[in-house]
């Protein structure tokens, strides 16, 4: 490969790393590239333009530095050399030096009085505005609690949500998590089985498989396949029925007493919480059912709403 296509290369490199950190800057509280992207959509657009410019501009450089390398030159030699350089008669096209001209003194423009560098950007007063307006939205909707609430965590829910979960939010057939109940058998055995790893608790903080939970006989041996349906049986049942001694021996030191969960330890399995469906929406969910995207476009107060909704339908309001 040609020396300059590595250059190439390694400008390239350093020019989109140079824009993923000033977008970052200038994107208003986002933390990282990733974060950026899946904000919104004018972002992520902002971010492609940038890239295919970089690109297109190094690639059209290279191109011309490639053909000084190449190409060579004919026409008549002018008299006057300097230390051996010579000039060949070719007059400057006069569009081309109007062209150099104004450029030159738009340039400076721009630089000093147009847009001093790192004064301002598009994308920046984009953002700038986003943040006024979820702002503004915050303390609108600030004030808003109980029945309000739930209503307006069901038009979040219909617009959201409904696809995958249904009208009725029952999972249609299975494609999704039936949301009027906690969990079901197969979900709690699953995650008995293998292991769960979804950050439902904020980070990740993983269940153990069946390997590493104990029975309830706290003999140091391994959880039972009886003991994983009766508990399972029990969990799905919203925490009733046979099995509660198996839950108090094998999953309540993590899960609690009530299987409401312990923070930091193990969520909460025995009914809906914010905390918990929060996680979910932050982080995604990949279990036994399928796959559950994350929903970073939900502002926090539609996340309470849509948590509130959801905690509606278990209690069968
Ligand atoms: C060592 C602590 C620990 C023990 C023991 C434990 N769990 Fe868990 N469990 C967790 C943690 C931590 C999570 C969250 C994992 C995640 O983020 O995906 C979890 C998640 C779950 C989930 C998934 C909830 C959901 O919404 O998908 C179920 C179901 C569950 N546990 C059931 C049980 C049962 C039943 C037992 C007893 C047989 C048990 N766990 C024992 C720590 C534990
Ligand atoms: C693309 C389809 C899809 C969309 C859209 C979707 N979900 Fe889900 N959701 C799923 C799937 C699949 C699961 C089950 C994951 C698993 O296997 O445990 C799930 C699980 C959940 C759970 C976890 C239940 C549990 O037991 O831990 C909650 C809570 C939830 N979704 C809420 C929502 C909310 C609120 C919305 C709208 C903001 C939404 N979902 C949008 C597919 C979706």
């Amino acid at each position: 490969m040609n020396k300059i296509y590595l250059w190439g290369v390694i400008v390239t490199a350093i020019m989109l790393a140079a824009t993923g950190y000033t977008l970052i800057e200038t994107a208003g509280g986002k933390k990282d590239l990733s974060e950026v992207l899946s904000g919104d959509i004018v972002n992520t657009l902002a971010v492609a333009g940038a890239v295919a410019l970089v690109i297109i501009t190094v690639f059209v450089v290279l191109k011309y530095v490639r053909q000084m390398q190449v190409d060579s030159a004919d026409g008549e030699l002018a008299e006057e050399s300097w230390d051996d350089i010579g000039e060949y008669y070719n007059p400057i096209p006069t569009g081309w030096a109007i062209m150099y001209l104004v450029t030159m003194v738009w340039g400076m423009w721009y630089f000093v009085v147009g847009y001093p560098v790192n004064s301002y950007s598009q994308i920046g007063e984009y953002n700038e505005d986003v943040a006024v307006h979820n702002a503004k939205f915050e303390k609108k909707y600030a004030s808003i609690t109980g029945d309000r609430l739930v209503e307006m965590g069901e038009s979040v829910f219909l617009t959201e949500c409904k696809v995958c979960h249904g009208l009725a939010a029952d999972g249609v057939d299975g494609k999704a998590a039936d949301l009027n109940v906690r969990l079901a058998v197969t979900t709690v055995k699953d995650v008995i089985m293998n292991g769960s790893n979804n950050s439902l608790l904020g980070s990740e903080n993983p269940m153990p498989n069946r390997d590493g939970i104990m029975n309830a006989n706290k003999d140091y041996a391994p959880i039972t396949d009886a003991e994983i349906d009766t508990v399972s049986a029990y969990v799905a049942n919203g925490m009733s029925g046979e099995g509660a001694d198996v839950f108090a021996g094998a999953c309540a030191v993590c899960h609690g007493e009530d299987g409401k969960g312990m923070e930091y330890v193990a969520p909460n399995i025995a009914t809906y919480d914010q905390t918990l469906i929060v996680n979910v929406l932050n982080h995604g969910k990949k279990g036994s059912i399928g796959t559950m995207p994350a929903f970073d476009r939900l502002n926090t107060k539609q996340k309470e709403a849509v948590s509130a909704y959801i905690i509606s339908l278990s209690k069968g309001e």
